[in-house]
C-alpha cells in the first residue's frame, strides 16, 4: 500500500469509496434533506475542485481510502469497507498530519457527525480529542446545510 497524492484518474474511484463510506457512516444518523444532497455525482464534483488537496492509500494500483484537507480541517476521511480494520486508516491518517504539518498547522481539526461511533472511536485511538459539540456547515450543492457535529482537535508535531 502507498499514499500519494490524487490524480484526476481516481477520481471516478474516489467519489464511490466517499459515496459508499459517506452512507456507511450517516445514513442513519443525518436529516434525509441532507442525504437527498449526497449524490454520487456532488461527490465527483467536490473532489474535482478539491484534487490538490487530495491524498489517496493505494493497494495494487487501486484507490482505496482518501483524505482531503481545507486549511487547518481535516475535511474528508474514508477509507473503502473492504481496508477497514486493516491499519489503512492508521497509515492514511499519519500522513494526513504530516501533510497538514508541513502546510504549516499545528493544531488541525476535523468534525465528526454525532454518532458516527466507528469514526469517532477511530480518531480517538489516533490521539484526536473532542472538544465540543460545534454547529457546521456542510458543503452541498445547495449551499451551507447546517448540521450539529463533534468537533476533534490534535496538536501536530
Ligand atoms: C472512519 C474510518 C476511516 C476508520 O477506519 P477503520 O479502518 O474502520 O478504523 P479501525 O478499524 O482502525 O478503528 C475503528 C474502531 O472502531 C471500533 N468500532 C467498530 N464499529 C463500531 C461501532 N459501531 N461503535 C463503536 N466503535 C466501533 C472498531 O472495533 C475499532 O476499534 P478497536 O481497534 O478498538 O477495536 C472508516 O471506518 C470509514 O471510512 N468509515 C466510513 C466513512 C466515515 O465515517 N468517515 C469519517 C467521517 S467523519
Amino acid at each position: 500500500m502507498i499514499i500519494r497524492a490524487a490524480l484526476e484518474s481516481d477520481v471516478e474511484r474516489l467519489a464511490q469509496i466517499w459515496f459508499d463510506g459517506w452512507r456507511d457512516g450517516h445514513l442513519a444518523i443525518v436529516p434525509a434533506a441532507l442525504a437527498r444532497l449526497r449524490t454520487l455525482e456532488s461527490f465527483r464534483e467536490r473532489l474535482h475542485k478539491a484534487l490538490p488537496d487530495v491524498r489517496v492509500a493505494v493497494e495494487a494500483e487501486a484507490p482505496i481510502g482518501f483524505a482531503i484537507f481545507k486549511g487547518d480541517e481535516l475535511y474528508q476521511f474514508y477509507v473503502a469497507a473492504g481496508a477497514r480494520g486493516t491499519g489503512v486508516a492508521a497509515a492514511l491518517m499519519d500522513d494526513a498530519e504530516q501533510q497538514l504539518s508541513a502546510r504549516g498547522v499545528t493544531t488541525a481539526w476535523l468534525a465528526c457527525a454525532i454518532g458516527n461511533d466507528r469514526a469517532a472511536r477511530f480518531y480517538e485511538k489516533r490521539g484526536w480529542q473532542r472538544t465540543a459539540t460545534v454547529t457546521y456547515q456542510a458543503e452541498t450543492s445547495e449551499g451551507p446545510f447546517p448540521i450539529n457535529n463533534w468537533r476533534y482537535e490534535k496538536a501536530l508535531r
